[in-house]
């Protein structure tokens, strides 16, 4: 059977299993109903879909790192009409689901380099995906490293990976906090306070970046500071999407279409976009 890409008409899928992350942050597990499409529906990493909640609208959501006994999952915060009516809904509850779209993460351009993920609060969702991949691809890469900060312990996304992630021998992971608990024995301050305490590869580098705004600026400086090259750095960004597809422009930025040549950017492109991240 072929690979399917869904464009027009949403596929209809059934909500298997539903996780709290953190406070405002679920995982949907998804099956198609359609058995040709349950099982071939393959994606990249960094790509994305277009999800459909009935009666309530669509939003674009990442996909996961692959996907799992045919079945797969987003992982997605309540903010607004679309998301608070998936958020209401229940285990056995349809959704629909087009795509994949989006160009994905650029593993081919980057192999043999060390890899740094630099990800805050609900930043590490999209580059989740990438992690994964990149450790399961382990041989092909140089030294891997994260550091990840939220705003509390409470706020820290895939707590159970993060843990299985401290484990892996070559795994570099750093994790702060802005604000500690009694609990809490890890490092505390914003995510920068943690450049002072880590070796960071700067030759034959690259690194991924994801958070909010005042992150994303405060880290972009560190790094560039240090001598890592804006074509070097990679992120994704995030515009409200229609159809996907690059027919409508809602998502344009400029000249680009995020839907269709992103999401995934490099540093360099996304300076001359001429927009605020
Ligand atoms: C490629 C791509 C991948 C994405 N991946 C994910 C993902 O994996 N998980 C995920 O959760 N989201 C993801 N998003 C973001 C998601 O698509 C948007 O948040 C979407 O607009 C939500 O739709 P909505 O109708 O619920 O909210 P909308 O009504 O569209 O509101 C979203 C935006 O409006 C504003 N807003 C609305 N309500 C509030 C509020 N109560 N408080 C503060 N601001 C508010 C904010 O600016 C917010 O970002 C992704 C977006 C893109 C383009
Ligand atoms: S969402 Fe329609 S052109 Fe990108």
């Amino acid at each position: 059977m072929s690979e399917q890409k869904i464009v027009t008409v949403p596929e209809i899928a059934t909500i298997e299993e539903i996780k709290d992350e953190i406070v405002d942050v679920k995982t949907f597990y998804l099956r198609f109903d359609n058995k040709e499409i349950d099982g071939n529906f393959t994606f990249k990493s960094g790509q994305f879909i277009m999800c459909t909640v009935f009666g309530a609208g669509e939003f674009a959501v990442s996909l996961p790192p692959s996907p799992e006994n045919d079945r797969f999952h987003i992982t997605v915060r309540r903010i607004g009409k679309v998301t608070n009516a998936l958020h209401d809904l229940q285990v056995g509850d349809k959704v629909g689901i087009r795509g994949p779209f989006g160009n994905g993460f650029p593993f081919e351009e980057i192999k043999g380099k060390n890899v740094i993920y630099v990800a805050g609060g609900i930043g590490l969702i999209p580059l989740r995906s990438s992690i994964v991949h990149v450790l399961q691809h382990r041989n092909d890469f140089g030294r891997i490293l994260l550091l990840y900060g939220s705003r509390s312990p409470q706020d820290l996304m895939y707590q159970y990976m993060l843990e299985q992630w401290q484990k892996i021998e070559g795994f570099e992971t750093f994790i702060t906090v802005d604000n500690g608990t009694p609990e809490w024995k890890g490092n505390v301050g914003i995510i920068t306070t943690l450049f002072d305490k880590v070796e960071i590869p700067v030759e034959n580098t690259v690194a991924f970046v994801c958070g909010p705004p005042v992150m994303f600026n405060a880290v972009i400086k560190e790094l560039m500071q240090r001598g890592i090259k804006d074509d070097m750095i990679i992120s994704t960004l995030e515009r409200h999407m229609k159809c996907g597809v690059g027919k409508c422009q809602h998502c344009a930025i400029g000249r680009t279409l995020v839907c269709t040549d992103g999401p995934v950017y490099t540093y360099r492109q996304i300076k001359t976009l001429g927009e605020q991240i």
